[in-house]
């Protein structure tokens, strides 16, 4: 079994043009040579609030975008709501107001949220715009001159009371297959069966409650197998993370299909030019949303052109940062559609995983389905926006946002490490030398240490590997700290005589947590923009840091950041959990037929999830009962090249201590530790069996700890 192949490195990328993304230029050399750089975050969609989920996208592309305008790249960060199709319809008239008003109101919404959470828009608009049907229009023009459109009738099921044709997911029925009721028009999630929405026994329309009928009817197509070629190389030209182009590849080494890009009236979008009542799909001009924000946003900025940042061989460099669940729409059709079109294609895009709470696919039931506002109601979005940036990195696994974690992790980096180094600092300079800094550094080799790891750090960032960046900044900022400990100041301060050296170990002290927050810009802008005003100094840009501010009167401190309190962060997940009365009223219904219908049916995982699961060989080095447990033993493992683990382990009822000490065991290394009644378990044990009859799995003969086992 090949667990974890996500951690295989990413491989050096754009080899040409873009071999500045990997190796960014020395300083100088940027100033000369700046980047014009085009980002993108994915367009919500305009019928949803913005969650904590999607704040991982948004927020690592504006630290990102920060980051490369802080090292003097013009880098402009565009998005828009995604306004058009069925389900704004349905929710628009859900609460009784027509999508206009829908999608106007959402777009406040959402803007504010950002705001917010200080994610900064070069533009944020809206693919119901003109700009963007009048690009979804000129797309299309091009697609159909070139030969790429394809027309012909296609079956569908149809509501004939609304007057609609439906969706799968409008098309609710009983499985053909196991009989399972209430099953979606693709496929079933008891038996897993695929099937046509009429294939359905007893089917109904999710809008109305009608029976569907068959109807016909003509539909465009986009003819996307043209462009297989191309794709295969573009996959694999260093735009895509390895495990999304390998992923990929098994459709580009199939047979593609052509893809169905018009809709029937009645229809929320863009009407389709000489077809009257046909629009366009969605996603068909969602993406050109990209497009239509920045058209919009060069009306207003002299300083960009639209037709130099999307000609075909622009010299510009675009990224779309998005989920992993948009893959295809970004990776396969956007790229053909803009080549059909005559336009240039992206550099990279760049794909995040999922947001988990608590260990948990986020859930309205369980209260950790988060918004931005409920957050921003509780919390600082610089405690989010840190932990975050501590979890980022480039790989496409999902992250779990876990809340225990997430107050220590802030509080311990931040809070003690980062702004301790300021706060002890200043209040000495202020008392012996009137808020002046020393004239002269007492370690200046130190301080040039640290200013020479900028590139390093800028190297991560670059990369999207935020985590690496932040652990490195953090190390520099516990060396920072262990320097003050050392030479601690309070202590000079009552001595006699010493109120040089108390001001010259402070001024050290301020210059380095200037380096340390100066590279931490991007993830808190806020703390930055105080710490700017309380260092007196005009920016905080990487090319500044060279020189240490010396003889330098510091400006008025105030506190940079609060503790995050573990109270704030409960009172949120409970201001989160629905009222009993809310909560969907066909959740309960479902799960207790879904029980009744299978009772022994676990939940599907796909093959994926399954080879996620890290089994290696242990060693148990130790193993003890644990007082007041009849099941448990508390077994210590070495795990090679993983370390030691400690877990309990409920096979007790069959095992003594002394049959395990010094036998090899397999255990799933990677299960999130658990804290269990008499401590934290990290992994598991595999063993079958029931409460009395228990045999633990063995691995093979000359099997060594932290084999993998397949
Ligand atoms: N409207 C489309 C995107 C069109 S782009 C031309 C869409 N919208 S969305 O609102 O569902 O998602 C917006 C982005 O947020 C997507 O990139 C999606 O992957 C991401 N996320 C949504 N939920 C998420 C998590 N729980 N975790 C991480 N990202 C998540 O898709
Ligand atoms: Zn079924």
């Amino acid at each position: 079994m090949q667990a974890n192949s996500y951690l295989a490195g990413r491989k050096p990328q754009h080899k040409q043009v873009n071999y500045a993304f990997f190796h960014p230029p020395k300083k100088n050399e940027t100033r000369m040579s700046q980047r014009e750089i085009l980002v993108t975050s994915a367009l919500p969609y305009a019928n949803g609030d913005i969650h904590l989920g999607h704040l991982l996208e948004y927020l690592q592309t504006d630290m990102w975008v920060r980051f490369q305008n802080a090292r003097g790249n013009m880098c402009t960060y565009v998005c828009a709501d995604d306004t058009h199709g069925t389900a704004i319809t349905l929710r628009a008239e859900k609460e009784g107001i027509t999508p206009e008003q829908l999608i106007d109101r959402v777009h406040g919404e959402h803007y504010q949220d950002f705001q917010d959470f200080l994610i900064k828009f070069d533009n944020y608009y809206s693919t119901h715009s003109d700009e963007n049907r009048e690009l979804a229009e000129l797309i299309y023009k091009r697609c159909k001159e070139g030969g790429f459109i394809a027309t012909r009738d296609v079956k569908q099921a149809y509501d004939p009371e609304k007057g609609m044709f439906l969706a799968d997911r409008y098309v609710k029925g009983t499985c053909p297959e196991c009989g399972a009721e209430d099953q979606y028009g693709d496929n079933c999630e008891v038996c897993s069966a695929t099937y046509a929405p009429l294939d359905l026994k007893d089917a109904y329309s999710v809008v109305s409650g009608a029976k569907p009928v068959e109807k016909s009817s003509e539909h465009f197509f986009f003819k996307l197998p043209e462009f297989q070629g191309m794709l295969k190389e573009w996959t694999r030209s260093g735009t895509l993370q390895p495990e999304v182009a390998n992923k990929l590849a098994e459709w580009l080494d199939g047979e593609l299909l052509e893809w169905d890009i018009s809709r029937d009236a009645p229809y929320f979008g863009f009407e389709i030019p000489d077809a009257p009542g046909k629009y366009f799909y969605v996603w068909l001009d969602a993406p050109i949303g990209y497009m239509s924000s920045f058209k919009n946003l060069c009306e207003r900025r002299a300083d960009l052109d639209f037709d130099h940042y999307w000609k075909k061989g622009s010299t510009t460099e675009l990224y779309h940062f998005i989920g992993k669940d948009i893959v295809n729409f970004h990776a396969l059709f956007w790229p053909a559609m803009l080549d059909a079109a005559d336009f240039r294609k992206p550099n990279a895009v760049n794909v995040h995983g999922y947001v988990t709470i608590n260990g948990e696919k986020m859930s309205k039931s369980r209260g950790t389905f988060i918004t931005a506002r409920t957050y921003l109601d509780h919390l600082d979005p610089e405690y989010l926006r840190y932990y975050y940036a501590a979890k980022l990195n480039d790989k496409v696994d999902d992250m779990d946002l876990n809340f225990d974690d997430f107050v220590q992790r802030v509080n311990t980096d931040v809070v003690n490490k980062l702004v301790n180094i300021a706060s002890r600092c200043q209040g000495f300079i202020g008392k012996f030398n009137d808020g002046k800094l020393a004239a002269e550094l007492p370690e200046p080799q130190m301080y040039a240490d640290f200013v020479a790891k900028s590139e390093e750090i800028a190297e991560r960032f670059e990369a999207r590997q935020f985590s690496a960046g932040v652990r490195e900044v953090m190390a520099l900022a516990d060396r920072a700290n262990e320097y003050i400990q050392a030479q601690a100041p309070w202590k000079l301060a009552k001595e006699e005589g010493k109120g040089d050296e108390v001001v010259a170990v402070c001024s050290q002290g301020i210059n380095l947590f200037r380096v340390l927050l100066t590279w931490l810009t991007p993830v808190l802008p806020n703390m930055a923009a105080k710490a700017q005003s309380f260092l007196n100094v005009a920016d905080l840009n990487w090319g500044s840091i060279e020189q240490p501010l010396l003889d330098h009167q510091l400006g008025k401190f105030e506190p940079l950041m609060q503790r995050v309190d573990g109270k704030a962060v409960a009172k949120m997940l409970e201001a989160n959990k629905p009222a009993e009365a809310e909560k969907p009223a066909d959740k309960p219904k479902k799960k207790a037929k879904k029980e009744k219908q299978a009772p022994e049916t676990p939940d599907v995982i796909d093959f994926n999830d399954f080879v996620k699961v890290d089994l290696r060989v242990a060693k148990v080095v130790k193993c003890d009962h644990v007082e007041g447990a009849d099941k448990l033993l508390s077994v210590t493992l070495d795990v090679g090249e993983l370390g030691e683990r400690h877990v309990f382990s409920g096979i007790k009822a069959c095992y003594q201590p002394e049959d395990l000490l010094g036998k090899n065991v397999v255990l799933v290394a990677n299960l999130a530790p658990r804290k269990m009644k008499f401590g934290m378990s990290e992994g598991m044990i595999l063993a079958s069996g029931d409460d009395k009859n228990i045999s633990v799995v063995m691995p093979p003969e000359g099997a060594k700890p932290g084999d993998r086992i397949s």
